[in-house]
Parts: C-alpha cells; structure tokens; sequence
C-alpha cells in the first residue's frame, strides 16, 4: 500500500472521500439498490419468503419454515422477535465446549453445534415411534439466547473492503488508547474452500459472505442441505435426498436467490420527520460526545467496483461499489460485559468437512478470544426493534445502554453524566435511526 504523509491511503481514501461518494439507496418499499432488475428482485424475495415443507426437506431439526419468519420487520429481509437457544459448557481447563444433545432416548447424541433447534419434524405419521426433539441437558451450563437481525443493506456491508476493516480496527484502538479496541476475525468462505475474509454478519461475526450465511441459515434454521452445506445434523426421520436445495432451470439453487435478495437490498431508511428534529440532532451530537459513535462507527464505504471479495467468488459491481452508508457499526467484536461464553462452532457453521481444508489466516485462538464478545450492533433501523441486545433481554433503549461495561464502561459512565434532558435527546436520535 502507498503511504501519502505516512498515512496509508487507504485509510486516508476512506475518511476523506467518506462525505462525497453517493449514498446507498434507503427505505423498506421492496425495491432494488440498483444491483438486479426490479423483477429478479423480486423473484429472489419470493424464494425468501416461500414456506418450506417436509417434502422440500425441511428439518428433521429446524426452527423456521421459511427466512421470512424471522427476517420480516417492516418487510422481508427485516428483523424479528424471534430468538434462538445456544449452549454448550467449560472443559476442565475453561474452554467452551459444544454441547451433546441426546435425541430419540438417548440413541443419538448431535455433537459439533452449539445451535439447539427448538423444532423437529417428527414424531410424524411416517415416523411415529421417533422421538427427535432436541432438549438441553442440566449438564450444559452456558446458556443464551441470540435474536434475530436486520438483513436490509447487508450487500453494502459485504461490499467494504476486509482492509477498510482492519484500518478501522487500529485506528479505533490507537484514538482510544488501546480502551476500546474491536477485534477483526478471518472466517472461512465457505463457497471458496482454503480462503477467508473479515467475518461481518451474525452476533459473533461467524461469515463475511452472504451466500456463505445463506447456506448455514438453510441447514441450520430450515434443515435444508444445498451445495454449501450437504450433510444434515441427523439421518434419523430423513427422507428427502441430499442436497434437498437442487439448481432450477436458471442453475441457481435457493441460496443463490437468497444472497442475491440480501445483495440487492436497499438499506434501512430512517425516520426522516424526527431526524430533523433540534431534539434528535443535539442527539447525535451528544452520541459522538459520549463515545458512542467509536464502535458505533456512523459511515463506512464500499470498495470500487470490478474488487473481487469473497475469496474471489464475488465482483463488486455498479449499485454496490463505491457507495457510502449509515450502518452505526463497526462490525467488530467487542467485550462490553455481555458476553455469553460461546465460541463458533467451526463445523456448525463452515460444514462437517471444514477440517479436511487448510484455511488461509484462520486462527482457532482468536476464535477462542471471542468467547465474551459481541459484534456491535449496528443501530441502522433500531427504532423497529422491541427486544435489544444479542440475547433480547432489555426492551428499552435505556436499559440496553446501561448494559454496556467493559470496554463501554467510560462511555457509559459518560452517558450516565449527561443531564436529564440530553439523555432524553440522545435516546430520541437513536428513535430516529
Ligand atoms: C428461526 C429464525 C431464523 C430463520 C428461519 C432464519 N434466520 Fe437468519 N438469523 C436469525 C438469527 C437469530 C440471526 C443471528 C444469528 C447469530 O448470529 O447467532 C440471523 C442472522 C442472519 C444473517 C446475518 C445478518 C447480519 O447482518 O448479521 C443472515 C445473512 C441471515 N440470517 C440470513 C438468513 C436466510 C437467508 C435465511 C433463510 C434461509 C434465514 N436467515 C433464516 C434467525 C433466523
Ligand atoms: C466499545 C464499543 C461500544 C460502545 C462505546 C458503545 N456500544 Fe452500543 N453496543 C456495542 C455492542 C458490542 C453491542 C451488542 C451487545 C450485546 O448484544 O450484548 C451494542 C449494542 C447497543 C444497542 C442495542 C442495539 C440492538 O439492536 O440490540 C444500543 C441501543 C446501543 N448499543 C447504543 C449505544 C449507545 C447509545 C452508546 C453510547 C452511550 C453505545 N452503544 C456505546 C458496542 C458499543
């Protein structure tokens, strides 16, 4: 990289030509950022929102029928109340562990996954006598629950450059002094064996690619095998033959259709009428004040187009390159105090055979080091969301803010200064995004 004033210029090119690259469109009407027609769009919703069955595969363990059932506030690709069961345990040294969950009377036990899947497929008429029902045992002590996310804008976060990432990185620990310091970690592209890139999507930024998440979110919410992940979790009341997601007459199979959705998606619009508010502006003031807007970054850009990301399986074209965007993230790992003690399953996540490839930069200490963290939780479109936080459990802003320690901790108790008054004026901003 070119250093101009001892700056990389990278890292210049992302700060200074932040405020004049075109925005990325906003708003939740259904229609595209520009990267597919309006018709494929939405074809590809439709296959988003389609209910699945057992005949399509569904299951034997699943929690949802379609993407929609939990990606769907205001519209599909949204958010939802709809929250997950993770567990697992420490080994004698510590270390988070997988759970082992027996099923059917203890005759199999489902190993190499720290999802618990809240339903199954049978007992059904073609399986009576099969019990599969996952249930936790008392032996697994690390507990949470993870709610669902907003998907909207997710192409322009896929389309940052892994190195915009690291620049942010260091430079949020070197303005901090080394107090707030995210973490940046390479995970597998799935779809690309052997090569990696910075994870971004889900709570523990366990992918950087949307079609990777897509095939994990197939198998692990619906129990639909495709390409990307081939093996379901058990054999046991599993009829359909794998892959049970199988190309169409276009050669693309239903997580194709799902991560060009998510690509083509415009980002979460805000609520204009109280962003313009005095109120809602003293706000955000007050947010950059605080600290807030440290790991709640305010702008990120997208990398020029003709880039190769995801191991070199996706160009960066026209609607997606060189756009910038509001996503109040920073999309990296942080300890805030409310960690829950669980580290990614490789094989959950990446496949059964995940083990079998050398991956480029991946490194299972700093998955360790993850154990307490949380990615921040980028506040584009947080004024539709009524549960907070990665395990829901606070319902107002305010609650979710006081949470926030470890590294928060200054900034919450910055927070905490403030008068009555630019409280209330920074909570109505963070209504107003
Ligand atoms: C039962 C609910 C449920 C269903 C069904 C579901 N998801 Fe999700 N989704 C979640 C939850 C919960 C998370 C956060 C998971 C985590 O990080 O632990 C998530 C996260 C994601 C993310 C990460 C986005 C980001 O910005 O971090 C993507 C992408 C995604 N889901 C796509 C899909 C697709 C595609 C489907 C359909 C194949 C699907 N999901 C089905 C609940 C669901
Ligand atoms: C050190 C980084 C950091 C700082 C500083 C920080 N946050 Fe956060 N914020 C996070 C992380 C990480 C999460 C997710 C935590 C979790 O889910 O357990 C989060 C979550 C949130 C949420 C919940 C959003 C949702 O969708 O569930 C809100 C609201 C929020 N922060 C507001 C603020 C405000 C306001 C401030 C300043 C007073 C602030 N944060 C300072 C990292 C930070």
């Amino acid at each position: 990289m070119k250093l101009l004033f001892g700056v990389p210029a990278l890292a210049l090119a992302v700060y200074v030509f932040a405020s004049t690259l075109p925005e990325a469109p906003t708003g939740f009407d259904n229609k595209t950022n520009g990267l597919v027609d309006d018709a494929t769009h939405a074809a590809d919703q439709a296959k988003f929102d389609e209910i699945e069955n057992v005949p399509d595969g569904l299951g034997p363990l699943y929690n949802g029928q379609s993407c929609r059932e939990c990606h769907q506030n205001p519209t599909s690709g949204g958010s939802s109340q709809v929250s997950e069961l993770r567990v697992g345990h420490s080994d004698p040294k510590g270390k988070f562990q997988d759970p082992e969950i027996p099923i059917n009377r203890g005759a199999e036990i489902i190993k190499g996954r720290n999802l618990v899947n809240d339903r199954a497929i049978c007992p059904n008429a073609a399986f009576p006598g099969t019990e599969i029902q996952e249930r936790v045992p008392d032996s697994e002590r690390i507990r949470t629950f993870r709610v669902s996310v907003n998907l909207l804008g997710d192409g322009f976060v896929e389309a940052v450059s892994d190195q915009t990432f690291v620049e942010l990185a260091k430079e949020q620990c070197k303005k901090n002094h080394n107090k707030i310091c995210g973490q940046v970690l390479y995970v597998p592209i799935v779809e690309a064996p052997g090569t990696t890139g910075v994870g971004r999507f889900g709570w523990k930024d366990q992918h950087a690619s949307l079609l990777s998440f897509s095939g994990d979110a197939y198998l692990n919410e619906m129990g639909i095998t495709n390409r990307l992940q081939p093996d379901e979790v058990t054999n046991l009341c599993n009829t359909v033959s794998e892959p049970n997601d199988t190309p169409g007459p276009d050669g693309l199979g239903d997580i194709d259709h799902f991560a060009r959705f998510l690509r083509a998606t415009e980002a979460p619009a805000r609520d204009d009428q109280l962003a313009t508010t005095p109120k809602a502006r003293q706000g955000a003031e007050l947010f950059d004040k605080v600290g807030c807007i440290q790991c709640h970054v305010q702008t990120l850009t997208t990398a020029s187009a003709g880039t190769k990301i995801n191991g070199g399986t996706f160009t960066i074209s026209g609607a997606l390159a060189e756009k910038q965007f509001h996503p109040y993230g920073d999309f990296l790992l942080h300890n805030v105090g409310t960690g829950d003690g669980i580290v990614q399953s490789m094989t959950e996540h990446y496949g059964k055979k995940m083990y079998q490839i050398t991956w480029r930069n991946l490194s299972i200490p700093a998955y360790e080091s993850t154990a307490n963290k949380i990615r921040t939780a980028p506040l584009w479109g947080v004024r539709l969301h009524s549960r907070l936080m990665h395990d829901g459990a606070s319902v107002t802003l305010l609650d979710a803010i006081l949470r926030h320690r470890g590294e928060a901790e200054h900034v919450t108790e910055k927070f905490q200064k403030l008068k009555p008054s630019e409280k209330e004026a920074l909570l109505e901003f963070l209504r107003s995004l």
